[in-house]
Order: C-alpha cells, then structure tokens, then sequence
C-alpha cells in the first residue's frame, strides 16, 4: 500500500523533486520508512534520484505490472479493487475460475508477467514471452442469462480499443468476434468462459493477452507475419501498467452503461470499430467455410453472413479472413 501511495506522489509531480518531508507527511509514516521503500523501488528497477535539501525525483519506471504499480492509474471503483499478481503462472484463466469457485467478488483481476499454458480460443495455445506482453484475467458476476455472455467479449474489444486510442493514440480495428488487430496484425487476443448454471452465469472470466513490447524475433516464426505488439506500432517501448489501468478504467465505464442502457449503444461502438462488418469475408467453422457479405451482429453477438445465393447464415463461432 505505500509502495503504491509513493508511486502516485511521483506521478503527481512528473520530472520534479519531492521533499522527503512532504513526502511523510502526505504518506503518514516516517522518513526512515520512506527512505526503505525508496531502497526497494531502487532494487526492482526503478530510478529515483536523490538530492540533499530537494528529496526524491523519479527518473525512469521499471516495467512491472505488480499491483501496486497497476493500482497508480486506477479510477475504478469496482474493477481492480484486488488484483491477484504472479510473476509466472500457468494461465491467469485458469487462477481466476479458482478464485471465482472460491468466491472471489466481481472486478477481481488475475494478471501474470509469464503464463507456462497461455489458453487461445478453440482449444489453442497462447504464448507470450516473459516481462513482454500483458495476460490478465478478469472476473465479473454479471446477472445474465449464459447465452448473452457473448456480448461482454464484445465489450471487451470495444474497451481495448478505446483505451488504446486514448492512452497511447493507437488505432486498431476490431475482427469478429474478439482479435485486435493493428494494420491486419494481431495485437490482442481475448478469450471469454464462464461458470454457470443453466438460466443464470455464475461468474464471467475475461481473459485478455495483449501483445506490448515484443520485437519480432520475440514471436514464433509461426505467428511472426501476422502478429505485431504495440512496441512495434509505436516505435517505443511501451509501460504495460498504463496499459493494464487504462483498459480497466474504460471496461468499467462501459460495462456501467452496458448494465444500465443494455448492448445497444456497445453495439453501436463495436461497429464503429469493427473491420467484420460490411465487407465479404469467408468464415470458416468447425465444419465448412462460408464466403459471404457480412451484415452485421445480432443482439447475441453473433455474425450474419449472407452468401452468393443469399441465404443468410448466422454464425457462432469461426475464424475470419478477410
Ligand atoms: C485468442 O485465441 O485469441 C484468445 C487469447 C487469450 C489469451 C489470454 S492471456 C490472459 C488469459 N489467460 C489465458 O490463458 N488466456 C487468456
């Protein structure tokens, strides 16, 4: 808590000194305190500069995304209130519906700088290399009956996708149902389960793997030309905090409005942003590929395709290529 506390005085005043007096008397603790947390910042990795009479200055930030330094650019007031951190895990997905089982509140978030067995859509695997990439998990306990889950990984994507344009001026463009994609390139992937019995979701867990300060070489040769990090975007690397923050401060936002006003208006967004809709596209599903005009989204979340012949095909789940 006051590793975190401190943080927030030196985001407050970027670039300046801050008094160590000052300092304890907005912390509510001793100097001597202080100066321990300084010294810890220190060891993983901060920059902070000291100067007898003007205090403390921070320089640079290590790249963690522990909870107190998530906490820093936090304006919930329900998404984030506890998050669950581990340096490596098997998969966030995996702690999560734990933590759910075990009676974890709604807003709780798992977010891991390793997964061992990151968990793709359709059974895949998702890699992401340590200390590069954002994986978080997302617990919600929406009142909703199952079917309707759908529309919270819409959410979702919206959420991504503003939060990116707003904290770091990159566009991206949604392809159904849940990639991110920057020119043509994957950038995030996202994954939604849930528990549930049959008229009534139990908990919601929304994983989200965001790809940020890979270069290439840090893709497999695989998934090289179609993957891309926002590191690579940008021309910079990029503080994957901010990331995590701004993503939660724009789904708690929209999932407000979404409890309030319903999927409309997330509708409307999504199509805003989304690249599946209004062109020709094949789909291809677990047992045929369909190439039609994609219409657009039912209330459900779900693609209408309409093919040469006209018949219009709904679609549940598939991969898109456009
Ligand atoms: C996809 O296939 O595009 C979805 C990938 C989702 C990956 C994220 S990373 C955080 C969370 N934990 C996992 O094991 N998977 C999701």
């Amino acid at each position: 808590m006051l590793k975190e506390k401190l943080l927030k005085v030196f985001a407050d005043h970027p670039g300046e000194f801050v008094s160590g007096e000052k300092i304890s008397q907005q912390l509510g603790c001793s100097r001597t305190a202080i100066w321990k947390h300084i010294d810890e910042l220190r060891k993983s990795g901060y920059t902070l500069e000291s100067a007898p009479r003007k205090g403390y200055r921070l320089v640079s930030k290590a790249d963690g995304i522990h909870s107190h330094e998530v906490r820093v650019g936090l304006k919930t007031s329900r998404l984030g209130m506890e998050i669950t951190y581990f340096d490596a895990t098997e998969s966030t997905q995996i702690v999560a519906h734990k933590l759910a089982q075990e009676g974890a509140k709604e807003g709780h978030v798992v977010i891991a700088n390793e997964q061992t067995s990151g968990k793709g859509r359709l059974g895949r695997k998702w890699h992401s290399r340590s200390g590069t990439s954002v994986s978080m998990s997302l617990i919600l306990r929406p009142e909703l009956p199952p079917q309707k889950t759908p529309q919270l990984t819409l959410l979702t994507a919206v959420a991504v996708v503003r939060a990116l344009k707003k904290k770091l001026g990159v566009n991206s463009e949604i392809k159904w149902p849940n990639d991110i994609l920057i020119n043509g390139k994957k950038l995030v992937g996202i994954l939604t389960e849930m528990q549930a019995d049959p008229d009534m979701v139990q908990s919601v867990i929304i994983g989200i793997g965001l790809n940020v300060n890979q270069k290439e070489e840090d893709f497999d040769p695989e998934v090289r030309d179609i993957a891309t990090s926002l590191a690579l975007e940008k021309g910079e690397m990029v503080e994957r905090a901010n990331v995590i923050s701004a993503i939660l401060n724009e789904f708690e936002q929209l999932y407000d409005l979404y409890l309030t006003d319903g999927f409309r208006p997330i509708k409307s967004l999504w199509e805003a942003h989304s690249i599946s809709v209004g062109t020709y596209l094949y789909a291809r599903t677990m047992r045929e590929v369909i190439y039609g005009f994609a219409k657009g989204i039912t209330d459900d979340g779900v693609l209408l395709l309409e093919d040469e012949e006209g018949k219009i095909h709904h679609i549940y789940s598939a991969d898109i290529e456009i």
